[in-house]
């Protein structure tokens, strides 16, 4: 059994080598991990091809969502972008909030956060920033941002729980988030939770969607909603790295599926502005 910080370090490895990738080469990898074929890079990942602010130096071909374009961000908004890699979903960000506003980028890959600095420069923008360190505990002062972003980094997190609780507290009352992740409804063979690969490729990490929901509410969100949902299906390639054929057999039989889903919440406006719930009594 792996502790929290084993599995850390062994994220942070596969992205830093991942950093060092452009796009066609994570287009054979799930999340860039090197653990899927492209077919389930394709079902993980959606196309930012489209979007306003696409900058495709910053798109490792990393995400499972388009959180930006769910995150109703306004001009003059400060964003913080959690897990930023390159900075795909800051570059789409910042043109949501324009001159006036900022964008943060956090990540704890120190490759990653020297890549996305790289892109802002090259670019000459100023209200751009990526600042090295660890979302479950965020270099950000409470009530700090109007929104928060995230795409297919909060699997990766052992304790999600720190992540909705550093979340509430930089948001400003009032502020809100939108975030695209992997979570789980039913259970994987034991082959597959065991894989680092399959960690790190955004899959075992993931944990069931209804307590993914609970952790958000319970840390004192509010008007929490689904805004996009789809199913992420692991080829039999890939499965069978990891199970024998009977395995895959009785795990798709199982009804376990894996999703990709967008969920937006808020915190509260008022009475709320100190940093979590009970804080304040
Ligand atoms: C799947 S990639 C997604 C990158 C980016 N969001 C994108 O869509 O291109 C996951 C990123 O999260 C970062 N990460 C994972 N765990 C983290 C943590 N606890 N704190 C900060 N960054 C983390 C990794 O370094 C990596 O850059």
């Amino acid at each position: 059994m792996s502790t929290d910080q084993e599995i850390k370090d062994m994220v942070k490895q596969k992205y830093s080598e991942i950093a060092l990738q452009d796009k066609t080469e994570n287009q054979s990898s799930c999340c860039g991990s090197g653990c899927c074929s492209t077919e389930v890079y394709n079902i993980m990942s959606d196309d930012y091809t489209a979007l306003n602010g696409y900058n495709a130096d910053a798109d490792l071909g990393l995400g499972c969502g388009l959180p930006t374009e769910f995150a109703k961000i306004k001009s003059g908004d400060t964003v913080i972008d959690l897990g930023s890699g390159a900075g795909n979903d800051c570059f789409i960000a910042r043109h949501e909030t324009g001159e006036s506003g900022k964008v943060i980028g956090i990540d704890f890959t120190p490759a990653m956060i020297e890549k996305a600095r790289q892109n802002t420069a090259v670019r000459g923008f100023n209200n751009v920033e990526f600042r090295l360190g660890d979302i479950e505990k965020m270099p950000v002062t409470s009530n700090a941002c109007d929104v928060v972003v995230s795409n297919c980094v909060l699997n990766l997190v052992p304790n999600k729980n720190n992540v909705f609780k550093e979340i509430f507290r930089v948001l400003k009352p009032g502020g809100h988030f939108s975030i695209s992740d992997v979570v789980l409804d039913g259970n994987l063979p034991g082959g597959i939770q065991q894989a680092a690969e399959m960690y790190a490729g955004c899959v075992s990490g993931a944990i069931q969607k209804q307590r993914y929901l609970e952790l958000i509410a319970e840390n004192g969100f509010s008007n929490i909603k689904i805004q996009k949902e789809k199913t992420i299906v692991i080829p039999d390639d890939i499965l069978s790295g990891y199970l024998s054929s009977e395995e895959i057999h009785s795990f798709k039989n199982t009804g376990t599926g894996i999703y990709s889903i967008t969920v937006y919440a808020e915190k509260p406006a008022t009475g709320a502005a100190c940093c979590a719930p009970g804080c304040c009594d």
